[in-house]
Formats: structure tokens, sequence, C-alpha cells
């Protein structure tokens, strides 16, 4: 049995929030590895779990992660799915918790990510201030990341 965490990150937050949720599993001793999306379809079919991680920009959720869900929808309704979104803000967006729920899944969470200033462009930076929100904050809670890999034995990953 494998748990395959898939990452769709642009700038590497929701990519480390997978390596924790990944290495906490293992502590656990389950059999799980890290994918980026765009190499995660070639893993799928020796795949017993999938966990993927969802970030969001300019209010909508990365376009690469929905691809991915859309593209596979066959293969992974024969698997348990759990998906974990990640935005600056304090939580997501009904509509995209809407648009996430169209895929079967067993669990999806909320993870507040984080903001380099040095990984941004000066365009992302500009919508950043535009909205309000901050270019150089990490507001990843570990513990609630952690907690919620833990649950996942709950569900049957091991
Ligand atoms: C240009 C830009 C736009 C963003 N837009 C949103 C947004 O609309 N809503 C939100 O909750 N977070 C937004 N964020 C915050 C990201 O979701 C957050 O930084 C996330 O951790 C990024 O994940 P990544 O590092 O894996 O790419 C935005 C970040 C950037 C840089």
């Amino acid at each position: 049995m494998t748990t395959m965490v898939v990452v769709a990150s642009k700038h590497g937050s929701t990519a480390e929030i997978g390596e924790r949720i990944a290495s906490t599993l293992s502590a656990r001793g389950v059999k799980a590895h890290v994918k980026e999306v765009g190499e995660a379809g070639q893993w799928l079919y020796e795949t017993t779990n999938v966990v993927m991680g969802i970030p969001v920009y300019r209010q909508k959720l990365l376009g690469e992660a929905t691809l991915f869900l859309e593209a596979h929808r066959t293969e992974l309704a024969g698997k348990p799915l759990f998906l974990f979104a990640v935005g600056g803000g304090p939580s997501l967006n009904e509509k995209l918790v809407a648009t996430l729920r169209r895929f079967p899944h067993r669990d999806l969470v909320y993870f507040r990510g984080a903001m380099d200033a040095e990984k941004l462009s000066f365009f992302e930076k500009l919508q950043l201030k535009v909205a309000k929100a901050p270019s150089d904050a990490d507001f990843r809670d570990w513990p609630a990341i952690e907690d919620w890999a833990h649950g996942l034995l709950a569900y049957g990953v091991n």
C-alpha cells in the first residue's frame, strides 16, 4: 500500500506542506512519497491513496491542480483521495470549496500558506499589495498540518 502526496506548487510552500505530510506519515510506517503534479500521473497506477495539495492564486485554485483532478478523474475515483488547499487568507472561499467538492474525496482541509518576497515577481508583489496582503509572511501551522496527516490513518491510510 502506497500513498502519493501530489503537490501543485508555484513557489514551494505547498510542496513543503506536502513534504511534511509525507514525512509525518512515513514516521508512522506509511509508505508515502511526494510527487510534483506534472509527473504524478505516471505513478497513479501503483498508488493506493492520493493526497493532493492545491494553492490558491488570485481567487482561483492553481490550474495545474484542477487539470490533474479532471484529467485523472477515472483513476482517482477508485482511490481514497484527500485534498488540502493552501492560501494566504484565513479561510477557503466557499466557491472554491464547491469546486473541490466536485471531485470525490474522503477529506478536504484548508491550511494557510506562505509568501516569500524573494521568490515573487514584481507583478506578483504588486497583486498582493493591491489586495492588501503581505508579500513576506509564513502562516503555516505545522502542528495542525501534522495532526491532519495523523488523522489520515483513521481513514485507513497505512
Ligand atoms: C500573486 C499571488 C496571489 C495570491 N492570491 C491569493 C488569493 O487570491 N487567495 C489566497 O487565499 N491566497 C492567495 N495567495 C497566497 C498563496 O495561496 C500562498 O502564498 C500559497 O502558500 C502559495 O503556495 P505555493 O508557495 O505552493 O505556490 C496569493 C499569492 C500570490 C503570490
